[in-house]
């Protein structure tokens, strides 16, 4: 088998990346180790920046986006009995943010790739072989036996477990690691959600109240790094977020819990994004705290600086686009993770901090709510930032 760019990984980072190629006549194959099932079923955040939804535009997938998203217009920190309220595009120049859960952006876009490029999902590569040659191998197994697919480059979008960041010798990349430390406790609910995205600081831990449709919730509470979920029955669930989010049973409505998992809160980059021809993209370079909800975002703009590069290459043999490709992600990934860490370390209980960090943090808090230049820093770079130009 041969094509021009071999993608590994279904992920957000793959299936944008093999659209846009695609759209400019580039050719290209997508090897998931996973089913379509599976990948479509898994279940991660959904906010949407607006740079992400113009990309669905242009690539004419955002028609049940438009249909079915909800455009979040503010964002509530509660804290102490104090409420900080942001007016999104009052304070970010009118742009806002759309809530579509990230499984859906998935469904969109194999919908697409089903008739634009070809995939093969049940197909785990195994090795990346001769990155460092102008004709990179993908060797994987599909249904049992194994196959080797001969590329141009090879795009790793094969998500942090995967296999492209540790093709790269462990001397070419330096890793960026901080774990913090705790967890979150994600659930779905059948139940009316709160009427703005909200965001909590208690002293039991952090909360936070989002929402994927009009009769479906999205809540997360803080808990231990490697918390065991059969702690947390429904009505332990329920009774943390309405005192963290001092919400009455009016407000905070219980419904039935069919979904629930831990979410790991780390920050990784490992830099540069690029060895030979195999370059990194999306959550297989660097994963973000989960606070603020960058991690598609962020797989989004490192693919939309990928395509350009890679059309300038295979099409004209022009090489400098893919040069600057780490160094262009970095910028954003770098401030983006700048960003999640600032929310995280502002909105989340510390186990080890000292009374004295504690009231720094809630005069953070309270310096906020007052300040329209303090909530300015919060509100553009929640709505995203404007993409990085080479
Ligand atoms: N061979 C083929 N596919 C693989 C392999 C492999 N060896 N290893 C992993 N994969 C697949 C995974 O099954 C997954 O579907 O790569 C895909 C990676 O997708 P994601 O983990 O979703 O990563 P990415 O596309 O970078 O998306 C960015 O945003 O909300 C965040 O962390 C969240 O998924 C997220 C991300
Ligand atoms: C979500 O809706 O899953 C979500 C929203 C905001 C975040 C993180 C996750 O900061």
């Amino acid at each position: 088998m041969r094509t021009q760019v071999g993608i590994v990984g279904a992920g957000p980072a793959g299936l944008f990346l093999a659209l846009l190629l695609a759209r400019d006549g580039i050719d290209c194959i997508v090897l998931e180790a996973r089913s379509r099932d599976y990948v479509e079923g898994r279940v991660r955040a959904g906010v949407l920046e607006q740079g992400t939804v113009d990309l669905m535009h242009e690539l004419g997938v955002a028609e049940r986006l438009m249909r079915e998203s909800m455009i979040d217009r503010n964002l509530d920190i509660r804290f102490e009995g104090q409420l900080i309220h942001l007016d999104l595009p009052g304070l970010a120049g009118g742009r806002e943010v759309h809530i579509y859960g990230q499984q859906e952006v998935v469904k969109d876009l194999i919908a697409a790739r089903l008739t634009a490029v070809q995939q093969l999902f049940e197909a785990e590569s195994i090795a990346i072989d001769g990155i460092d040659t102008a004709r990179p191998v993908i060797n994987f197994r599909h249904k049992g036996e194994q196959h080797a697919l001969e590329c141009d480059v090879v795009a790793g979008c094969d998500g942090f477990h995967g296999i492209a960041r540790a093709s790269v010798p462990q001397d070419a990349l330096a890793v960026h690691d901080h774990i913090f430390p705790f967890g979150w406790l994600g659930i779905l609910s059948e139940s009316r959600p709160l009427a703005d995205m909200t965001y909590a600081n208690h002293d039991h831990g952090f909360a936070l109240a989002s929402r994927r449709s009009p009769r479906i919730s999205r809540l997360y509470v803080q808990c231990a790094v490697d918390e065991d979920i059969a702690l947390w029955p429904d009505a332990r669930i329920w009774e943390e977020l309405h005192i963290r989010l001092n919400a009455d049973h009016d407000e905070l409505v219980e419904g039935r819990i069919f979904q629930k998992g831990v979410t790991p809160v780390r920050s990784f980059v490992a830099a540069p994004m690029r060895q030979g021809r195999l370059f990194l993209a999306g959550d297989a370079a660097h994963i973000v705290p989960p606070t603020g909800a960058k991690g598609l975002n962020l797989a989004a703009a490192d693919v939309r600086v990928l395509a350009r590069a890679l059309t300038a290459f295979l099409r004209r043999g022009d090489d400098r686009l893919l040069e600057g490709y780490s160094d262009t992600c970095l910028r954003r990934v770098w401030k983006t993770v700048r960003y999640s860490t600032y929310m995280t370390t502002l909105l989340h209980r510390f186990p080890a901090h000292s009374t004295f960090e504690r009231r720094i943090q809630l005069a953070e808090l309270d310096y906020i709510a007052g300040s329209h230049a303090a909530q300015t820093v919060v509100a553009e770079n929640y709505v995203g930032l404007p993409m990085e130009t080479a």
